[in-house]
């Protein structure tokens, strides 16, 4: 806890003792107290509360709360096609989130992101940096697929782009990656192309993030592989930083 809010309940602690005390000299013999709600409110997006070294008396809010306010989502019109929302997965304390696009043919139908032949790739990367699918958290700028993969709309984006923001304020990881051009573009308000940005680490609400190509355009561009793995090696790099900083 930090010092400013132990300093604070200490004289919360303090002025109460005391004023049951005077209470008591005035011949009081039994307090009712009122029910007060045990639970702080979830932090708007970018406010930080207590747990979490700001002033606000908030809380992170959780993965699951996220979610279940997804749950039959109607806020844009891929709802109507899509099987399932794909909502991500992963560890809800990982270290390292990854962002891909929007869900393809075979995640809409599963409900997971990149379980496709992009999901495969990405798989492969991540085994080449010493890490499963478990230890990170994965999820997508779109929940749900648009008809035929097409790209999505900037109203589609604008719909879902906020759970994506209280995704990542509810993880906090410590390092971002952003696969292709929808992730870069919504995260980071850069409309430059990915391959002059990639490689280079940039700030999401004061987390690293690394820019790279999408494991789908790997898939057509494979000489972009080495790239990536460049891109990657700069990830791991920081990640081996922060495990020794604790
Ligand atoms: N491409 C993405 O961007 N996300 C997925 O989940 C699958 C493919």
């Amino acid at each position: 806890m930090p010092d400013k809010t132990r300093k604070e309940l200490q004289e919360v602690v303090a002025s109460t003792h005391a004023l049951i005390q005077d209470l008591e000299t005035l011949g009081l013999r039994e307090l009712i107290v009122p029910e007060v709600p045990g639970d702080l409110p979830p932090c708007p997006v970018n406010v930080r509360g207590v747990e979490d070294g700001g002033d606000s008396l908030c809380r992170r809010e959780t993965l699951d709360e996220i979610r279940a306010e997804l749950e039959g989502c109607q806020r844009c019109t891929l709802c109507k096609e899509r099987k399932n929302i794909v909502f991500g997965v992963g560890n809800p304390h990982a270290e390292l989130v990854l962002v891909g696009e929007a869900p393809g043919r075979e995640e809409d139908i599963r409900g997971e992101p990149f379980v496709g032949e992009a999901g495969r790739l990405l798989d492969r990367i991540l085994f080449a940096m010493g890490l499963e699918r478990q230890d990170v958290y994965i999820c997508n700028v779109e929940k749900c697929r648009p008809p035929g993969n097409r790209d999505p709309s900037p109203e589609e984006v604008e719909a879902c782009e906020p759970y994506l923001k209280r995704q990542l304020a509810a993880i906090r990881p410590r390092l971002i990656v952003a696969f292709g051009r929808f992730a870069v573009q919504s995260l980071l308000r850069d409309q430059s192309p990915v391959s002059r940005q990639r490689g280079h680490w940039r700030e999401y609400e004061g987390i690293p993030l690394m820019p790279t190509y999408h494991p789908a355009y790997l898939l057509r561009n494979p000489s972009s592989k080495r790239e990536v793995w460049e891109d990657m090696k700069q990830v791991m790099q920081r990640l081996r930083e922060a495990g020794r900083s604790g």
